[in-house]
């Protein structure tokens, strides 16, 4: 009691206690995480995004798809129940910079992979209105007119492989190649394959003739929640592994 006089009566002798106590709360909170090699819980599937999928991405940063749609499902029933698998950590471990968003004017996106065809999201991204007609979403016709500018997709990966991305040097050194690879259906897609497993290759705007943005945005919709396979992860109930 006496002793703690001392604390009650002198403020500075207090405040130096506080931050004593405090800190020793949040050197124990904080120190492990130095010692971590990566916070992020792995998962199979994963891979840094091939180059057209990376270029798509640049696309849909470009005209701020992110400012109505999100791509994080959260794990509350609703969500999982309408938009899938709630999204794990490892899931945007290569987005540089994430793309979680905080606004979902539209519907979360993190698995809209393999929901519709090509033809619809083609459709739908050149007039949202002629498909879902109370849609407020704009349409994005020069999409499908821009050829795809990618002679800088080179820098592209190694500016992501700066970061932490595991680029490899043949990747980079293939970037220019596996984008054309990635919408010629009739192109050798072993080594795009063997780079970049579950890699989706065709003519993604239904006109072969020009490599278009579209193509690349579309390369990139395809894939989100694709990569990792939940029937793996889901055996025994939502939250079991
Ligand atoms: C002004 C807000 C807004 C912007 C910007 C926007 N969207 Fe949308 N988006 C919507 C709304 C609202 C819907 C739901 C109605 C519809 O399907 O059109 C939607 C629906 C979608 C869907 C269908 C999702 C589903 O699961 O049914 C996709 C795919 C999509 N948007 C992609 C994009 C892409 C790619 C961009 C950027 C090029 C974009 N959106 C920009 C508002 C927006």
């Amino acid at each position: 009691m006496i002793k703690h006089e001392i604390f009650e009566k002198n403020s500075i002798v207090l405040l130096i206690g506080i931050l004593l106590v405090v800190s020793i709360g949040g050197l124990i909170e904080i120190a492990p995480l130095f010692y971590l090699e990566s916070t992020i819980e792995k998962v199979k599937g994963m891979r840094p995004y091939s180059p057209l999928e990376l270029a798509g991405r640049n696309i849909y940063i470009r005209e701020g798809c992110t400012s109505c749609h999100s791509q994080m499902i959260r794990s509350l029933r609703d969500e999982v129940e309408r938009y899938g698998p709630y999204s794990l950590a490892a899931e945007s471990m290569y987005d540089h910079p994430f793309l979680w968003g905080s606004k979902r004017t539209g519907p979360d996106l993190a698995r809209v992979g393999g929901k519709y065809s090509d033809e619809w999201h083609t459709e739908h991204l050149l007039n949202p209105r002629g498909i879902v007609p109370e849609s407020i979403m704009p349409g994005y016709p020069f999409l499908l007119e821009n050829p795809l500018s990618y002679k800088d997709i080179k820098e592209h990966l190694v500016s992501n492989k700066m970061v932490g991305v595991p680029y490899t040097d043949e990747m980079i050194e293939t970037a220019m190649d596996d984008v054309r690879t990635q919408v010629d259906p009739d192109a050798d897609t072993d080594g795009l394959l063997a780079r970049y497993p579950k890699a989706q290759v065709r003519d993604f705007d239904g006109n072969p003739k020009v490599l278009s943005e579209m193509d690349a945005l579309i390369a990139y919709l395809q894939m989100l929640g694709t990569l990792v396979d939940f029937s793996a992860y889901q055996a025994d109930g939502p939250n079991q592994r």
